[in-house]
């Protein structure tokens, strides 16, 4: 198959590039498309064909299911049925924006979408390029990250198109995405609202819409044998081919520790490579240095984790140590995904 792909410039989109991609989707066919917080890979919501289609580009597994893109709080009762309030009040704080929530399914979304199960994930993304295709093509859009199933999400259009060139139908190259990490899940079918998958909106904000909020035990502890409640988290994601190893503690003890690892496998005869912060990248001996923003500016963290990721890919090395960005807020977010890139390989000093 042969993949177009078009540039739009958010700011001032050309609506005959739109109108191609929304041809395309109503034809079945699949479109790669900005959001917010990362490249999505949509198709027709209610088109279990198409659906398909994606689980074939992304090689994922058909019981990981989707979430659906929309762009009017009106068809919030049209994808999912006994809404609650908490819903409307998080859609009125939070969208458009990064936060998916889980709702009991109505019975139009196929099971092909939900990975046959009862309830859906809605979200309704903020980027002008998306809420530009959803509202124009009077579409629900199905659309998970864009990127082959088990590799960082793709935060630019060279990343979608690294994974998916010739497998889908269409790619809108909207430049680099602005958050970087994927949207906050929140399952409201439950009493008390549980996190199901950390991101850009914390605990601390839904908790002030929401009262009390829960973490997903097996997210809270990767050691418990609780079965994560969104299947897409129980698979290793987001694994570069390098081993890569997190260390934590006072950040002079990082360094050396970094330092020690990596003279010791450079001895071996390995490629080392270092995940460092503006303040700490000259302090390092690795082959391969890469700078993932200031400590303190966690939002820049986020927006160039999968980016860096990613090309620690390109340069083949063998091992990668990163320093740890753990915090209550978007470090959080950042750490879970850190952490399952490492497969939880985590030293503490
Ligand atoms: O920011 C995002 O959310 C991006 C952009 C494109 O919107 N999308 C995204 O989709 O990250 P995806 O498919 O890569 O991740 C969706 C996650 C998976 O972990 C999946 O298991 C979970 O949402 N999920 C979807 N529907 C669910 C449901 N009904 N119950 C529980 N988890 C669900
Ligand atoms: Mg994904």
């Amino acid at each position: 198959m042969n993949t177009i792909i078009r540039s739009v410039d958010k700011n001032n989109i050309d609506l005959k590039i739109i109108d191609e991609a929304i041809n395309i989707l109503r034809n079945g066919g699949l479109v790669a498309f900005p959001t917010e917080t990362v490249y999505g890979l949509g198709a027709n919501a209610l088109d279990s064909k198409a659906a398909e289609k994606i689980y074939n580009a992304k090689g994922r597994p058909s019981d990981n299911p989707l979430i659906v893109h929309i762009s009017d709080i009106n068809d919030l009762e049209k994808i999912g049925k006994n809404i609650p309030q908490t819903a409307y009040n998080l859609a009125q704080k939070f969208w458009p924006g990064p936060l998916t929530m889980i709702v009991h399914k109505s019975e139009i979304i196929p099971y092909t979408i939900t990975g046959g199960l009862d309830t859906v994930a809605v979200r309704m993304p903020s980027h002008l390029i998306a809420k530009t295709l959803i509202s124009n093509s009077g579409l629900y859009i199905a659309a998970p990250s864009a990127n082959t199933s088990g590799r960082p999400s793709p935060t630019f259009a060279k990343h979608v198109i690294e994974d998916m060139k010739d497998k889908i139908d269409m790619i809108i190259d909207g430049g680099n995405v602005e958050v970087g990490i994927e949207s906050t899940i929140v399952d409201l079918t439950s009493d008390i609202p549980i996190i199901l998958r950390p991101g850009y909106i914390t605990k601390s904000q839904l908790e002030l819409i929401l009262g009390q909020v829960t973490i997903d035990k097996a997210i809270l502890d990767v050691n418990s044998n609780e079965k994560p409640k969104a299947p897409g988290m129980k698979y290793r994601h987001y694994a570069p081919k390098g081993k890569l190893t997190i260390v934590e503690g006072n950040i002079e003890d990082v360094i050396k520790k970094i330092n020690d690892e990596i003279s010791k496998k450079r001895q071996e005869g390995f490629k080392t490579g270092v995940i460092a912060t503006n303040e700490t990248f000259k302090l390092y001996n690795a082959d391969e240095i890469k700078i993932i923003g200031s400590k303190d500016n966690e939002k820049e963290i986020a927006k160039n984790l999968y980016d860096i990721l990613r090309a620690f890919d390109e340069c083949n090395v063998d091992f990668i140590y990163s320093e740890s960005f753990r915090n209550s807020n978007l470090g959080y977010a950042i750490m879970n995904r850190l952490l399952k890139a490492a497969g939880y390989s985590i030293i503490n000093i």
